[in-house]
């Protein structure tokens, strides 16, 4: 595991962009993996810069999310594939049926999890992952006590969890109680994660998944038996790090 501890939010959302499109540029039909949620928005807006600026090509990307509400509409300004149209597709020359976000209105759920697999595989498998952490250590949705082995599949949604994503709902109420996510080992076969994680909130689940036991009740931890995983977090996250970690990677270049 690399860990990087840059000064602020602003430095760890370039540092995780510039991995991205070092990638991009060498491999132009990379399958990326995606997150949502506040902490990836800065590596989004850094990434909408580069291509507008300076020409970053998504013509031939193509993109799997991590997770998706199970009962709200894409037209939802809360579900995940509206979250990802508004802040990096709608902006980027992207091809829309490139990106594949879970469908959380299928009728047969267990049925397009498999499919959902079975796509990944088909296009090659996610060349990097951009994940953030939830207070409680879940990466994607896969709260504490998910296998370790876990495929996509549905996931009930945590109290902490659902508490924590109300406040981009009307009221805890409207919060949805499942999710589909792509599971620990599905995360555990893409061949290279960043974890990006900033603020204090985090600081508990980045030092249990950096550097306490490998457990599902901290299913960041898992990250730890992945070849290739970059973790950068901001100062306050790694506040609780007793480890010393550098402000740059060893390389950047995603090959
Ligand atoms: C989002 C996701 C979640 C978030 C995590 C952190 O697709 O899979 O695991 O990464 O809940 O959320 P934020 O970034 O809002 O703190």
């Amino acid at each position: 595991m690399e860990v990087i501890v840059k000064e602020n939010y602003e430095q760890m959302s370039r540092l995780a962009a510039e991995m991205i499109a070092d990638l991009v540029r060498s491999k132009p039909r990379s399958v990326l993996g995606l997150a949502t949620g506040s902490t990836p928005v800065g590596t989004y807006k850094e990434l909408i810069r580069m291509h507008k600026e300076d020409g970053l090509d998504f013509d031939q990307v193509v993109t799997f999310n991590l997770d998706e509400y199970v009962g709200l509409p894409t037209t939802h300004t809360e579900s995940y594939r509206y979250f990802m149209n508004d802040n990096l597709f709608n902006h980027i020359n992207i091809r829309k049926e490139n990106t594949h976000v879970p469908d959380g209105l299928a009728k047969d759920v267990t049925a397009s999890c498999t499919e959902y697999e079975r796509m990944m595989v088909e296009h090659g498998g996610i060349d990097v992952q951009l994940l953030g952490i939830g207070g409680n250590g879940h990466i994607g949705f896969d709260e504490p006590g998910s296998s370790l082995a876990s495929r996509t599949r549905v996931k009930t949604l945590t109290k902490e969890t659902r508490e924590d994503n109300s406040r981009f709902f009307a009221s805890i109420d409207e919060v949805p109680k499942y999710a589909i996510t792509m599971g620990i080992g599905t995360i555990l076969d893409t061949r290279r994660v960043i974890l990006l994680a900033n603020k204090e909130s985090k600081a508990d689940a980045i030092s249990a998944a950096v550097e306490g036991p490998i457990t599902a009740m901290c299913p960041a931890s898992a990250l730890q038996l992945h070849p290739a995983v970059t973790i950068i977090t901001d100062k306050a996250a790694a506040s609780k790090l007793t480890g010393n970690y550098p402000a740059e990677p060893h390389r950047l270049i995603l090959k």
